[in-house]
């Protein structure tokens, strides 16, 4: 057992090592590409900085294009690197790779020829194929308890249903992640935070037991998730306030698809929807508009005033407006706020779930403060 331990502990920070070799990458990388999309008119105008100097910029789009790449070239290569023996993980982690590649090429697509939404939206739907076809793990989830006394079990086995399940999860968190957007660094500051949560759940789990199996879905996650924290973390440091290039679906659908895996073949999946509460409330906020029962303009940002530099909250369905009306108008800068105000709801929100279902929360209380 000792030897599983080493050996997973010398995997896990290898990966590290090239994510760390990511980060520099990516840093070296977007200037350059920032150039390239500028020369193929791939821009956007920052909408909340619209009549000051700042807002007539053409701020290069799509650079997540960058974090994709670095992070399949860091993904492919570490895999001459982990010592553990199983010969399923090669199977899925590559499959894996298909679904997260297939994504960045449907995301960069989208970006380039502005897909309408609506099929925007199936879009992961697709690229989620190559792992639901190879996926030959288990097929369970966990019950809710308030459900157990009608459903009389408390672990419920899906089937063949479960890959649909997967299928719904991945379009979920591209999507809700993509709609979750609007002020600078939003995009990748959530997925920062939630790979953070993520990371840290799993080295809490790992230390929790000593089934080899178990450890080794935790340190699958942890393999993909590093990369994609160092990868976002250099992308960041351009789309922070204010910001000089912008990420666009080609990130956010990427990240998504990447935290879905993860949560899929960590087999935390449920846990990794309480990592996504934000987004949640986000997308329930946003079911009118995305139903079609309230008109959904192209963009749902709050108003600016560039008489003052603050903005407004709007009556378009979003955690952001929903702040902004509530707590009244803020800078963008400022927003940061925002922030801290998510993480109070969302830490109620897990007290209350404590109560209710089986999911460990104190420990999920722990990985969020
Ligand atoms: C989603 C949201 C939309 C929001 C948009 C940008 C839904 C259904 N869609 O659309 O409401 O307006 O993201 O967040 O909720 N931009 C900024 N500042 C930023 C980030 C983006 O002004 O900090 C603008 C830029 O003009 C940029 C454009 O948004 O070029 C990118 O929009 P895109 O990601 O293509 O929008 P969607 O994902 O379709
Ligand atoms: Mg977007």
């Amino acid at each position: 057992h000792y030897k599983v331990d080493s050996e997973l502990k010398r995997s896990i920070l290898i990966n590290a090592g090239l994510s760390l070799f990511g980060f520099f990458v990516t840093l070296k990388m977007i200037p350059v590409a920032a150039r390239y999309v500028l020369r193929r008119n791939m821009f956007g105008f920052d909408i909340n900085k619209r009549g000051t100097p700042q807002g007539e910029i053409k701020v290069p789009e799509s650079l997540g294009i960058v974090v994709g790449i670095v992070f399949l070239i860091v993904a492919i290569i570490f895999q001459y690197f982990n010592f553990t023996e199983d010969s399923n993980w090669l199977v899925e982690y590559n499959a894996a790779l298909a679904s997260i590649c297939f994504m960045i090429l449907l995301g960069f697509v989208d970006d380039v020829l502005d897909v309408p939404w609506r099929v925007k939206l199936v879009l992961p739907s697709f690229a989620t194929l190559p792992l639901l076809m190879a996926y030959a793990g288990h097929t369970t989830i966990v019950v809710p308890k308030p459900l157990v006394a009608y459903i009389g079990l408390e672990v419920l086995d899906l089937g063949r249903i479960y890959k649909l399940y997967m299928g719904l999860l991945a379009v979920f968190c591209t999507n809700s992640i993509n709609i979750h957007a609007g002020l600078n660094g939003l995009e990748i500051g959530q997925t920062v935070v939630t790979a953070a949560a993520i990371l840290i759940h799993n080295v809490m789990q790992i230390g929790a037991t000593v089934d080899p199996e178990y450890h080794q879905a935790h340190a699958f996650s942890i393999f993909l998730t590093q990369p994609l924290m160092a990868t976002s973390l250099a992308l960041l440091a351009y789309n922070w306030y204010p910001s000089s290039v912008f990420v666009g679906d080609t990130y956010t659908v990427f990240a998504g698809m990447t935290m879905a895996v993860v949560g899929i073949l960590g087999h935390f999946s449920e846990t990794l929807l309480i990592f996504f509460l934000p987004q949640v409330l986000n997308f329930l906020l946003s079911l009118p508009q995305l139903a079609g029962i309230v008109k959904c303009p192209r963009h749902r940002l709050p108003r600016f005033d560039p008489a003052t530099g603050l903005l407004t909250g709007t009556k378009d369905g979003t955690l952001v407006n929903v702040y902004l009306r509530l707590f009244g108008p803020r800078s963008e800068k400022s927003l940061y706020l925002f922030q801290s105000f998510l993480l109070k709801l969302v830490k109620s929100l897990f007290q209350f779930l404590h109560k209710v279902s089986h999911t460990n929360t104190p420990d999920l209380l722990v990985v969020l403060e």
